[in-house]
This record gives structure tokens, C-alpha cells and sequence, in this order.
């Protein structure tokens, strides 16, 4: 593949350095880019050379640019892309298209389904669910000798949350979780285990499919199914698009609550802004800025070269977006690394921009201005059992999460 003159003879830098030789900040991607640099070339963790855009206008601009597609197949020549080292349906989709691989007019029919099950008021009327929840999983969590936010907090509640308003049932809920996580933790796609993974969650999918296609509900997969059962949907995107909604639940929102919670621990002064509605949103918003709980955008490819930030970007060349970095670019945001909620006048790039605009960002939101509150209210001292530099993060690009997240509860007497 053609490649970009580079002054210098340096070879592009690796994405990720290991989490322990970066410490608390895994991601160079996620330090403030450099102010000329807003698209490098880097090297992946698979050895694929890809552009990175680390600018808040550049990536702001590339997430809604026609010119970088999410449907590889797209691309003129084989060579391009992945180079044929990854699966030709690529690794996030269990089956076939869904939201985040497809683009246009197929993308806005994937959209026109999913749209009206995710609506403010549909997320609205979860709150009793998730307050539920929350009280449920805080009582649990009480109860262990070295409670931690990651295990005992954040996913379980996420996971309860996301398997009730998709109508996974029960017995399914704990392999469910099991294998997406496994997909999503960034292993060689070509790895056996891999592809047996990826056989067992199609046939986990399927099971539960048909027992809610036996049994529908007024679940969200449920109404999937309907959409299938119009011919709004393919049996493959029916699947597809189930996995996306629960991974992408489930891994964001993880993330994003232990990350909170950890910003949170040390800051009363912020903690006591959850205790109303327009503060809390303003919070949410600062939060879901400084953490970025997907550290990168989909992948994208250039369809043709193109040239942003003073950086050409070869046709067919894979393009990843740091939302993180974009989220923390200083021409954006002044004191970038700050949680600084009153202070914003631009609005952050955790949820995306423009058509793949995150569908779930309502109820992200509510679930986080729930689960925070009532993690606070119960623990108004909690702290952390380790020094903060000491936490490490779960090593792919899609699931940066904090791996464990050691607490020290004080209840309120
Ligand atoms: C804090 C939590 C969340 C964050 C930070 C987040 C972030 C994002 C981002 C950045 C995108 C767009 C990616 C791109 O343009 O490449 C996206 C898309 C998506 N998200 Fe979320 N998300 C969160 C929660 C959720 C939840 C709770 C759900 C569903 C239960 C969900 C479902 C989806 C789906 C289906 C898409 C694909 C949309 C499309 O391509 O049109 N997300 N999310």
C-alpha cells in the first residue's frame, strides 16, 4: 500500500504502549495531541499501518466526512483495509451488518429500527428499573470483604440494566457477558479460540432469539425480532445488531461508571452536584469528556486520499478516531486534563458525531446519573484501597476499562 512521505527516516510510532510502561495514562493517544500533528500515522497492536486522528476539529470533522467508510467491502482493492488479515465481516460483527460496519443507506435502515427504542422518554421510563438496580447491587456490593467498583458495582448493574431492557433471559446472562467480553478484548481475530468464541456467542444468539421469537415480550429484542419478522431486517442483522447494542452497553457504560466514580472519589465538591438535575447533566457531560469510555470511534477506511490536518491519508488506509484525545485537545478545552463542569462552552465527543451518533447516549446518561448518586449517597466517604497511579486498564481498543477498582466503603450511619 502506498504510504504518506514522512520526514525523517523514524518509523510511525505504536497506538498503545503496555499499561505498565505508561502507568496511569495507557493511551498516548489519549495526552493532548500534538498541537501540529492533529493526524499521524501509527501502527496498530495487529502491525497494521493506520491514521490516527488525535485533533478535536479533525476528528470532529472525520467522524461525519462520507470519505472514510465503516463498510470495509467497500474499498476499490484487497490490499487496502485490513489486508486480508482480519475477517472479511470484521471482528465486532457476530454475523454479518450492523450499525457501526455499514454506511448510508443501509446504516439509515439499521438506524430507522433501532431509533425508536432508544428515545429519551423510552430510556425515561427505565429509572425505576435502574434505581432497583442499583439499590440491589450496592447492598451486594456492601457485602464483600474487598469490594471493588469494576466487578461488584459498575458491571453488574450495567449488565442487570441492558440484559432487562433487551429481554436476555436469566440463565443466559452470565455466558452472554462471558463471550462478549472475550470479543471485545482484543485478541488476533484469527486465533482459534477466537473463531470458537465467535461460533458459541452465533449460537448463544440464536438460542435466545428463539426462545424470545416463542415467547415476545415488550422487550427490545423482541421488537428486533418484529423488524425481522417485516423484512426490516435480515436474520444476520437481527443477530448482528442485538450483539452491538448489548457490547456497546455493556462495555461503555462499565467504563464509564468506574471511571466516574474514580474522578469522583476524591471531590465532594462534585459529588454534591449530583444532587440536582441540571448540575448532575453538566457533570455527566464533564465525566463522559475527561474519560472518553470509548477511547476510539469505529473503525473507518479512506475511500479515496485525502488530506487533513496537513497529513495525507492514503485511499483504502484504515482510520481510527481518538475520542479520547479529540476530548482532550487544548485548542478545544482550556485545562483539558481538569474536571471542570461549570467551565465548558464546547460540547464533548464521547457518543460520536453526526449518523453514528450513539442511539444509547439517553439512557447512558440516566444510568450513570442514577448509579453515581446512589453510589455516593450510600458511601459518601468512599476511597480508593490503592493509590490511583496503581489501576490498570483492560488492554483493547474497544474496552479500555479500568481492570479493578479496589474501594474502601464507609457507609452513612
Ligand atoms: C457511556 C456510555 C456510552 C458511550 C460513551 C458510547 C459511545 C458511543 C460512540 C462513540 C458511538 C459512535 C461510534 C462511531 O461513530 O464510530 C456509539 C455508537 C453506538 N452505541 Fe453507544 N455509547 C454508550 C452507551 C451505549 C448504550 C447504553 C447502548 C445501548 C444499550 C449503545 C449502543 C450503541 C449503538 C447500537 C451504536 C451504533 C450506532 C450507529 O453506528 O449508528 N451505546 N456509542
Amino acid at each position: 500500500m502506498k504510504r504518506p512521505a514522512r520526514a525523517g527516516a523514524d518509523p510511525p510510532p505504536h497506538l498503545l504502549a503496555t499499561p505498565r510502561a505508561t502507568g496511569w495514562d495507557p493511551h498516548p493517544a489519549q495526552r493532548p495531541p500534538h498541537r501540529h500533528d492533529p493526524v499521524q500515522q501509527v501502527i496498530a497492536p495487529t502491525g497494521h499501518h493506520i491514521s490516527l486522528v488525535t485533533g478535536h476539529d479533525e476528528a470532529r470533522h472525520a467522524l461525519t466526512d462520507p470519505v472514510f467508510v465503516h463498510d470495509i467491502r467497500r474499498l476499490h482493492h484487497r490490499e487496502h483495509g485490513f489486508g486480508g488479515r482480519r475477517c472479511p465481516d470484521d471482528i465486532f460483527a457476530v454475523e454479518g451488518r450492523h450499525p457501526l460496519n455499514s454506511d448510508g443507506a443501509e446504516h439509515q435502515r439499521l438506524r430507522n429500527v433501532l431509533a425508536p427504542l432508544f428515545t429519551r422518554t423510552t430510556a425515561a421510563h427505565q429509572h425505576h428499573m435502574i434505581d432497583g438496580a442499583c439499590d440491589a447491587v450496592l447492598t451486594r456490593m456492601a457485602r464483600h470483604d474487598t469490594p471493588e467498583l469494576v466487578a461488584h458495582f459498575a458491571r453488574p448493574l450495567t449488565v442487570h440494566v441492558t440484559a432487562q431492557l433487551m429481554g436476555i433471559p436469566t440463565e443466559d446472562i452470565a455466558e452472554l457477558t462471558a463471550l462478549t467480553l472475550a470479543m471485545v478484548s482484543g485478541r488476533d481475530p484469527e486465533l482459534c479460540e477466537v473463531r470458537r468464541d465467535r461460533i458459541a456467542l452465533t449460537r448463544l444468539w440464536a438460542r435466545i432469539i428463539g426462545r424470545r421469537r416463542r415467547t415476545p415480550r415488550q422487550d427490545l429484542l423482541s421488537q428486533l425480532i418484529r423488524a425481522e419478522e417485516n423484512g426490516a431486517l435480515s436474520r444476520q442483522e437481527l443477530v448482528s445488531t442485538a450483539w452491538g447494542v448489548f457490547s456497546g452497553g455493556i462495555t461503555s457504560t462499565t467504563a464509564f461508571l468506574a471511571s466516574g466514580a474514580v474522578e469522583l472519589m476524591n471531590s465532594p465538591r462534585h459529588q454534591a452536584m449530583l444532587r440536582t438535575p441540571r448540575q448532575t447533566h453538566a457533570l455527566i457531560a464533564e465525566l463522559l469528556r475527561l474519560t472518553s469510555p470509548f477511547p476510539f470511534a469505529a473503525w473507518r477506511f479512506a475511500l479515496e486520499e485525502v488530506t487533513m490536518g496537513g497529513t495525507t491519508i492514503p485511499q483504502g488506509t484504515p482510520v481510527l478516531i481518538s475520542l479520547a484525545a479529540a476530548n482532550r485537545d487544548p485548542s478545544a478545552y482550556a485545562c483539558p486534563d481538569a474536571l471542570r463542569p461549570e467551565h465548558r462552552r464546547h460540547s464533548h465527543l464521547a457518543f460520536g458525531n453526526g449518523r453514528h451518533y450513539c442511539p444509547g447516549s439517553h439512557l447512558a446518561r440516566l444510568v450513570a446519573a442514577v448509579a453515581l448518586r446512589s453510589l455516593f449517597r450510600r458511601f459518601p466517604r468512599l476511597r480508593p484501597a490503592v493509590p490511583l497511579s496503581e489501576l490498570s486498564r483492560r488492554g483493547s481498543l474497544i474496552d479500555r476499562c479500568y481492570r479493578s477498582v479496589p474501594v474502601h466503603l464507609v457507609p452513612r450511619h
